[in-house]
This record gives structure tokens, C-alpha cells and sequence, in this order.
């Protein structure tokens, strides 16, 4: 009776363990399945870290039960002590040695992907080939700036990169500390107000039609209260489809509107709106005059305000409430005061800013 209800117990554990684990696995958010060279090494990383700790937990409880069993109180002997071992020479050595040995081996591969992992030598040198792909991330409270400097183009919430090669990133921050990570291809790395960092990742092809094309990304340094809401997606190409999407975005300057309809929309967004939000990828405006996300393409993103699913009933969700969707965020005017017909008109320009 009491084994079967042990047995249960056991059995009820492994199946909750089994159920929470389900969650780590989504190819387009989890660390644990690997989508290029970065992410691949800080798994291995992880691996080795965790199995010698493994190791040694096990060791050390085995030791543990060994003791407690061998040289427990026995009848009898209540007041017999142990022989006592100090100063032993040969014990010293090995239980020096063996957490030396152990360093070693989780720092040399650790120290040597570090060094990798920070080479960005190729997007620093004056003369880069054209190639090299580098991306500006700019994070603010609560949504990601994506420049291409060498296109000449920017975009926002969705990053468009080339897949199977490195890109380099330029990462800053423009209010306070955020942390740029996506978890199925790498990072973390902070971005900063006050210096620029630096780093590559690459997109495996395979990797990026296993998560369906898309990759979630997080902000991932406790920013405020959206910092759980502060998403990013990220839409690997392959190198010629990356190349046709520079093409259309440096073509696309601004939309052209012909509906009715989303033309009225067009008059309330360049009354209301326009002072923050660009709606042309081309924005030669500093970085300080961007205090909004660029809308180019906006009809082509994966989600509304980085988080609702993309249609028109949560843009105007959006629109209506920016603060009950997103508490905190810097998207704070009139449009709140708009009615329903101009609402409607403004979702239906937003809805035709199209560059694919
Ligand atoms: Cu930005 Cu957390």
C-alpha cells in the first residue's frame, strides 16, 4: 500500500516536471534548440557547465550517504569516536586538485568562446566589405529602433536579417538600461545609455524554417513597467530575399494613398502623429528626434505594439488605450479624444503602409 502510493507520488512529480519542461520548447523562443553559431556554443557552454556540476553534486552526495550510513550512532557504541584523520596529505592534494582540474575545464572553452563571441573586428574596419551586414539597435521604453546605416534605412519592432551569415550589431539605449536577447539564436547583451556595444549573431536557414520563420526577441534588463511587454520580432531571409528588402524599403519613401477612406486617416495621422512617427524607412532625422517607432511597413508586421496580435480590431485597441495595453509607455496625446469614424480612418492608413 504505502509503495503504491510512493510510486504515485513519483509518478504525479515526473508528469508535472514534464508538463512545465513542454514549455521550454518552442524552436522560436527556446535556448535550449539552438538556431546558429552563437547560440550553438552558449548551448555547449551550458552543457558543460551543468554537467560538471552534475558531477560533482552527485559525488558529493554520495559521499554524503556513505558518511552519514557508516559512521552513524550504533547501539552500543554511543561513545565510541571515529578515528580522526587531520592533516592528511594525500586527501588535501585530491580535493585541491580534482576543483582545479574541474576550473579548468569549464574556463578554457568558456574564456576561448568569449574572446569569439566578441570579435567584431570586420564591422569596425573603416573600409568594410558592403556585405557585412550591421544593424544600430536603439531600445527604448518599450519598443526597438532597427537602422541599417549601410542601406540607409530603418525600421522598428521587426528586425530583417540575412540568414546563414554574421550580423553585426551596434546596441545603444536611449532612456534607461535594456538588454537586447533573442533566446533561440543568442545574447544577452545590455544596451546602454552611456557607450555602444557590440556584438554578431548568425540565423541559421534551418533553424528559421523549424521556428516558422520568425524569432521571438525580449528585452531582457528589468526596464520598467512593460518591460515583460517590450517584444521584438526577428525575420531572418535568405541573402537574396534580405537584398530585395533593403531594395523595396530604400525605394519606399512615402506611401502613396489613394482609398478614401484611409486618406482621411492619412490627414489625422499627419495632424496628430506624424511629430513622433515616420512613416518612411528613409529618416534622416538624429536619433533624438526619433522618439517614436518608424511605421514603415507597418502593415507587414508581426504584431501590434510589439505584443497584440496583428489586426485591425487590436490597433484600435491600441490606439484607443495605449496605456491600458502597455502601462508606462511614451505614447501619450490626443488621439485618445478621437471617434469611432476616425479611428477607423486612421487604422486604415496604418493598415495600407505596405513596403512587401
Ligand atoms: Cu526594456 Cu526591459
Amino acid at each position: 500500500m504505502k509503495k503504491g502510493l510512493r510510486n504515485w507520488r513519483l509518478f504525479s512529480l515526473f508528469g508535472m516536471m514534464a508538463l512545465l519542461l513542454a514549455g521550454c520548447g518552442k524552436p522560436f523562443l527556446s535556448t535550449l534548440q539552438p538556431a546558429g553559431e552563437v547560440a550553438n556554443m552558449q548551448y555547449s557552454l551550458m552543457l558543460l557547465s551543468t554537467s560538471i556540476m552534475v558531477l560533482v553534486i552527485v559525488v558529493v552526495a554520495i559521499i554524503f550517504v556513505y558518511v552519514v550510513i557508516r559512521f552513524r550512532r550504533r547501539k552500543g557504541e554511543e561513545n565510541k569516536i571515529p578515528k580522526q584523520v587531520e592533516g592528511n596529505h594525500k586527501l588535501e592534494i585530491i580535493w585541491t586538485v580534482i576543483p582545479i582540474i574541474l576550473l579548468l575545464i569549464l574556463a578554457v572553452p568558456t574564456v576561448a568562446a568569449t574572446f569569439k563571441l566578441a570579435d567584431v573586428k570586420p564591422m569596425n574596419d573603416k573600409n568594410r566589405d558592403k556585405d557585412t551586414v550591421v544593424v544600430n539597435v536603439r531600445a527604448n521604453l518599450y519598443w526597438w529602433e532597427f537602422e541599417y546605416p549601410d542601406y540607409g534605412i530603418i525600421t522598428s519592432q521587426d528586425l530583417v536579417v540575412p540568414t546563414n551569415e554574421k550580423v553585426y550589431f551596434n546596441l545603444v539605449a536611449s532612456d534607461v538600461k535594456h538588454s537586447f536577447w533573442i533566446p533561440a539564436v543568442g545574447g544577452k547583451i545590455d544596451t546602454n545609455t552611456d557607450n555602444k556595444n557590440q556584438f554578431w549573431l548568425v540565423f541559421d536557414q534551418k533553424a528559421t524554417d523549424k521556428a516558422g520563420g520568425v524569432f521571438y526577441g525580449k528585452c531582457a534588463e528589468l526596464c520598467g513597467p512593460s518591460h515583460a511587454l517590450m517584444d521584438f520580432k526577428v525575420r531572418p531571409l535568405p541573402r537574396a530575399e534580405f537584398d530585395a528588402w533593403v531594395e523595396k524599403m530604400q525605394k519606399a519613401e512615402n506611401p502613396v494613398v489613394t482609398d478614401p477612406v484611409a486618406k482621411q486617416g492619412e490627414e489625422i495621422f499627419n495632424k496628430s502623429c506624424i511629430g513622433c512617427h515616420a512613416v518612411s524607412p528613409v529618416d534622416n532625422r538624429p536619433e533624438q528626434a526619433r522618439t517614436a517607432p518608424n511605421l514603415a511597413g507597418f502593415a507587414d508586421r508581426e504584431r501590434i505594439a510589439g505584443i497584440l496580435e496583428h489586426n485591425e480590431e487590436n490597433l484600435k485597441r491600441w490606439l484607443k488605450d495605449p496605456e491600458g495595453v502597455k502601462p508606462g509607455n511614451k505614447m501619450t496625446g490626443t488621439y485618445g479624444q478621437l471617434t469611432e469614424e476616425q479611428l477607423d480612418a486612421l487604422t486604415k492608413y496604418l493598415m495600407s503602409l505596405k513596403v512587401e
